[in-house]
């Protein structure tokens, strides 16, 4: 794969990867606060003229090229045409040769199953489906608009078409038990799904669910609960042979991995395209991170008028790049690439790191600095103390 200049900052290890950001959704559900509007059922075309316009801005500035992953990330781009996905599709070619064998994930919501069929002819070849729970009360609960008979329908028909199969669900629901949650989990890891992204319910500031919380009417997991729940998932997802590759992430097998998230992981390069999409590019041999102005409108104007969609394209030093790639690379089983760490900043800590080993939370070698089983629940904490 060419590269721009490849250096400890700048990387395309693990692949190249581009985001598109499909910001409608049917309906904003009340713990979400992604980059989304209401989809009032008006013309949308003037935006997928920016995104791909967008692209070819990026293609201008950047010369990375061979991408591996092309990911259609929301909000709900499953509400898109399957001409339009096609389009964005062949734009990725065009402008950054993205390779036959590429991953092309599209987020989806399962009251868009009878578009599968289109959308896994017009190239998309993984399914991300947003089923959540498998649980009425679950469902009820987070506000979504599919029965768990839906649901179950929605992963049918993405398997009838032949595509790889993510699915995404929430755990720490209100009152959910740790076996209720082991009973659910196990349940839609015999799907015949080959991937699973399990988060733990958020309460992110400004959304319905803050409110709730705030007003004593609704329970949030405490840290206990939250632990217990944690470590049902990491059980009950290895015993029906899924493999917990990242904190929230497991796949059966290596293959299964979702491609496109490990650039991310691992440090890789990405374009952003699409309303507050974030990349992380080689512009003259620096890193660089975008973000697109998040209005469709604004985003809309600034691809006109610039040629991309940033809001800001900012170059990260050395002791940023170092953090990002900590942050990410500890959440991955295999760790955090130390000879580019230790290029970038000198490495970890290394009386934090001599600490935490001693008390079984982390593993070092010469290439990579790796958490436990016990550590991973704690990777955010043990991440900023090595990073000092
Ligand atoms: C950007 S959403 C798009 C998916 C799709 N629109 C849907 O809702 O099915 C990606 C995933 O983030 C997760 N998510 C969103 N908000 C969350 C929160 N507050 N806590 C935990 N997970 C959340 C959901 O599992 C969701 O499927
Ligand atoms: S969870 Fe999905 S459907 Fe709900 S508002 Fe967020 S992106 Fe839209």
């Amino acid at each position: 794969m060419a590269a721009g200049v490849m250096g400890a900052g700048t990387m395309s290890l693990g692949g190249f990867g581009i985001y598109a950001h499909w910001p409608y959704c049917s309906a904003i559900c009340p713990y979400c606060d992604f980059n989304v509007r209401r989809d009032r059922g008006g013309d949308h075309s003037a935006l997928l003229e920016a995104i791909i316009a967008d692209l070819a801005g990026h293609a201008a500035r950047i010369e990375t090229r061979g991408a591996t992953s092309l990911f259609v990330g929301g909000g709900t781009p499953s509400l898109m045409a399957a001409g339009d996905v096609a389009r964005l599709i062949a734009a990725a070619r065009d402008l950054f040769e993205l390779r036959d064998d590429a991953e092309i994930t599209l987020e989806c919501n399962p009251e868009d199953r009878a578009r599968f069929a289109d959308l896994q002819a017009a190239g998309v070849t993984r399914f991300s489906l947003g089923l959540q729970a498998l649980r009425g009360a679950g469902l009820l609960f987070l506000g979504r608009r599919h029965s768990v008979r839906e649901g179950l329908a929605a992963v049918e028909a993405a398997t009838a078409t032949g595509a790889r199969i993510s699915i995404d669900l929430i755990y720490g629901r209100d009152g959910q038990s740790p076996e209720d949650w082991r009973a659910e989990l196990a349940e839609a890891l015999a799907l015949g799904i080959e991937h699973l992204s399990a988060y733990q319910l958020t309460i992110e500031a400004g959304t319905p669910f803050a409110r709730a919380v705030a007003r004593g009417r609704m329970r949030v997991a405490d840290s206990d609960r939250s632990a217990d729940l944690y470590a049902a998932t990491q059980e009950t997802c290895a015993a029906a042979g899924f493999e917990g590759y990242e904190i929230s992430n497991h796949a059966r097998g290596a293959a299964a991995q979702s491609r496109h998230n490990l650039v991310y992981w691992r440090g890789g390069d990405w374009v952003g395209v699409g309303p507050g999409a974030h990349g992380r590019i080689a512009m003259g041999g620096v890193r660089t991170a975008t973000r697109a102005h998040a209005d469709p409108l604004a985003y809309t104007r600034a691809v006109a008028e610039t040629g991309v969609g940033w809001e800001s394209a900012e170059a990260l030093d050395n002791a940023a790049i170092a953090q990002e790639i900590v942050l990410m690379g500890l959440r991955l089983r295999e760790g955090v690439d130390r000879r580019r760490w230790a290029a970038l900043t000198g490495g970890p800590d290394a009386a934090q790191l001599d600490g935490f080993i001693a008390h079984g939370l982390v593993i070092a070698t010469e290439d990579t600095i790796r958490l436990t089983e016990a550590g991973r629940p704690v990777a955010d904490r043990i991440a900023a103390a090595l990073l000092g």
